[in-house]
C-alpha cells in the first residue's frame, strides 16, 4: 500500500481516500511507527499528512527518520513536508508570517515530474504558520508563494518531495494533478484499484476465512451491513443467513426495500423478525430519550439473539454449527480506535437462549479497509439498490428518537407518513447529495391552534432537521430553496391529519445535536 503517516490532525483520512481516488491502495499509519514497522508493510509510497503543531513545540509529533532512508518515494504536505525538510538538513523557520486559505502559488521549476503538466500558476489551499526558508541540499525549489521562498521541494532522483500547501483539499486547484503525478509519475504506480478489484479480492479473503463453515449477518436496512452480507453471499452463498429485525421504528418502505429489493437483487437467506409488538410495549409510557435508548438497545439484542440462538440449534441438527458472524465495520472506525491490521476480531456473545455464555464467534468484517464512499460504490457495482446502497445515516433506535414524548403505534404512524414526503420532496428536488441527513422529529405533547377549511384544527408540530456534515461530528443546517421547504409544507399539512404545523430547525451542530434526543 501507499502508506500516509498521520500526525494527528484530520487531513490523513482524506489524503488516503484521494489517493484511492487515484486508483492506488493506501493505508493509514501513526507518526509514532518505527521506520522498520514502516518497511514491514511494504509501502510502495510514503505520504506524511499535515498536523496541528508547529514543528517547533514541545512534545510536536515526531517521525522515525529512518523513513527518509528506506528508498521509497516520498511526499510530505504541510506539516509532513517541514518534518521533512528539518531530517534532511533543510531549515523551518518560525517567521511570524501566518498564511491561511486561498493563495496564490508559483511553480519555480515545472522540469519536476510533480508538476508536469501543470500551470505554473495555482490556486493553492494553505494553512500554516512556520515555513521552510532553506530547502535541504540537493533538493530543487519547485514552487514559492508570496510570503513563502520555499513552498514546494523535491529531488527527482531520490523520488523525495514535500508541498506546504494541501493537495488533497478541493481548494487547491490542481491538488489531485499533484497527487496523481507524485503516485503515477514519481514513484511509477499503476492506477489499479478499484470496485471491481476490492470486490474479488475480498471474495477471495472470505473464502479462505470461512471455509465450509456457517455464517450469520444482522441487516439494519443500511448500506454498511447490507454491502458486507453482499459481499460474504457472493463469497460463500448459502452459508450465509441474514437476520432482520422489525422494531417499528423503521420508516415507510424500509422493510420492504430489504425483504423484496435487496433479497431479489443479491439471493440473501433472510429471515426477518417482526417484533413490533414487543418494542410498543417495552416503549410504553417512557418519554425519557437515553431511557428509550436503553430499552430499544436491550430489547434489539434480545430479539437478535433469539433469532440467533434459532438458527444455531438448526445448524446443529444439520450437523453444521454457525461460527462466523458478520460485521459492516468500516476503515474510520478502525483508524480512530487505534487498530491497524485485525486488532479484536473476537467477540464474545451473551446468550439469552440457554446456550453457553461464552458461546464466540469469529467475526467477517469484509469492509475493514474501505471508507463510506467506497461501501457505496461496492454496493453499486454487486447490483444492490439505490434506495439501500444510497441511504444517509439512520439511528439504530430509529424512529423511537425522533418522536418527543411516548412512542405509540398511532404515532409513529404520523411520522413515518412525514418523513416520507419530506424524503420524496428532498429525494425530488435533487438534494439528497447536498444533505447528510434530514431528521423529521414529532413534538408528540405539543399542540397548536390552526385552521383547515372552517374549523379550527388542535394538532402536533413537525419539525424538519436538514443538515449538512463530513462526518455527524460538527454539522451545519442545510440551506433549502424556500420552494421546496413550502412543497413539503404543503404536503404534510394537507396529507398528515394530525399534523397542522411544519418548522424548521436552524441551529448548527455544536450546539444542538443532530437528533433532538
Ligand atoms: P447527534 O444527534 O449526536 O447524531 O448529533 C450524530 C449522528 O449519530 C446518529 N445517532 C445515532 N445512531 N444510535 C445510532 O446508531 C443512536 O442512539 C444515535 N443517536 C444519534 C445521528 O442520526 C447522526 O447521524
Amino acid at each position: 500500500p501507499v502508506l500516509v503517516v498521520d500526525f494527528g490532525a484530520q487531513y490523513a483520512q482524506l489524503i488516503a481516500r484521494r489517493v484511492r481516488e487515484a486508483g492506488v491502495y493506501s493505508e493509514i499509519v501513526p507518526h509514532t511507527a518505527s521506520a522498520a514497522e514502516i518497511a514491514e508493510r511494504d509501502p510502495v509510497a510514503v505520504i506524511l499528512s499535515g498536523g496541528p503543531s508547529s514543528v517547533y513545540e514541545p512534545g510536536a509529533p515526531a517521525l522515525d527518520e529512518g523513513v527518509f532512508d528506506l528508498g521509497v518515494p516520498t511526499l510530505g504536505i504541510c506539516y509532513g513536508f517541514q518534518v521533512m525538510a528539518r531530517a534532511l538538513g533543510g531549515e523551518v523557520a518560525n517567521t511570524g508570517l501566518r498564511e491561511y486559505g486561498a493563495t496564490d502559488a508559483s511553480i519555480v521549476h515545472d522540469e519536476s515530474v510533480l508538476f508536469d503538466g501543470q500551470p505554473v500558476a495555482q490556486n493553492v489551499w494553505m494553512s500554516h504558520g512556520d515555513q521552510v526558508s532553506r530547502a535541504p541540499d540537493g533538493f530543487d525549489v519547485l514552487a514559492r508563494t508570496g510570503a513563502t521562498p520555499v513552498a514546494a521541494f523535491g529531488s527527482d532522483s531520490r523520488r523525495l518531495y514535500g508541498v506546504q500547501w494541501h493537495p488533497e483539499v478541493k481548494h487547491s486547484d490542481f491538488g489531485q494533478r499533484v497527487l496523481e503525478n507524485f503516485l503515477h509519475r514519481a514513484a511509477g504506480l499503476p492506477a489499479d484499484w478499484n470496485s471491481g478489484n476490492v470486490i474479488a479480492e475480498q471474495v477471495e479473503r472470505i473464502r479462505g476465512q470461512i471455509g465450509t463453515g456457517r455464517v450469520i449477518c444482522g441487516l439494519s436496512g443500511g448500506v454498511d451491513s447490507a454491502v458486507a452480507a453482499a459481499l460474504v453471499h457472493k463469497a460463500v452463498g448459502d452459508q450465509l443467513v441474514c437476520i432482520f429485525v422489525d422494531h417499528g421504528l423503521l420508516r415507510k418502505g424500509e422493510r420492504e426495500q430489504v425483504e423484496n429489493d435487496f433479497v431479489a437483487s443479491t439471493g440473501v437467506r433472510l429471515v426477518t423478525v417482526d417484533a413490533r409488538e414487543r418494542f410498543l410495549t417495552a416503549l410504553a409510557g417512557v418519554s425519557d430519550p437515553e431511557q428509550k435508548r436503553k430499552i430499544i438497545g436491550r430489547e434489539f439484542i434480545r430479539v437478535f439473539e433469539q433469532a440467533e440462538a434459532d438458527l444455531i440449534a438448526e445448524a446443529a441438527e444439520e450437523g453444521e454449527p454457525i461460527r462466523f458472524l458478520v460485521q459492516g465495520t468500516l476503515y474510520p472506525d478502525v483508524v480512530e480506535s487505534g487498530g491497524g491490521s485485525g486488532a479484536a476480531n473476537i467477540k464474545s456473545h451473551h446468550n439469552v437462549g440457554g446456550l453457553p455464555e461464552d458461546l464466540q464467534f469469529e467475526l467477517v468484517e469484509p469492509l475493514r479497509t474501505l471508507f463510506k464512499d467506497e461501501v457505496r460504490a461496492i454496493g453499486r457495482e454487486l447490483g444492490l439498490p439505490e434506495v439501500i446502497v444510497g441511504r444517509q445515516p439512520f439511528p439504530g433506535p430509529g424512529l423511537g428518537i425522533r418522536i418527543v414524548g411516548e412512542v405509540t403505534g398511532e404515532r409513529l404512524d404520523i411520522l413515518r407518513d412525514a418523513d416520507a414526503i419530506a424524503r420524496a420532496e428532498l429525494t425530488a428536488a435533487g438534494l439528497d447529495s447536498e444533505i447528510w441527513q434530514c431528521p423529521v422529529v414529532l413534538l408528540a405533547d405539543v399542540r397548536s391552534v390552526g385552521v383547515q377549511g372552517d374549523g379550527r384544527t388542535y394538532g402536533h408540530p413537525i419539525v424538519l432537521r436538514p443538515v449538512s456534515s463530513e462526518d455527524a461530528m460538527t454539522a451545519d443546517w442545510t440551506r433549502l430553496p424556500y420552494d421546496v421547504l413550502a412543497r413539503i409544507s404543503n404536503r404534510i399539512t394537507n396529507e398528515v391529519r394530525e399534523v397542522n404545523r411544519v418548522v424548521l430547525d436552524v441551529t448548527s451542530k455544536p450546539p444542538g445535536t443532530i437528533e433532538w434526543e
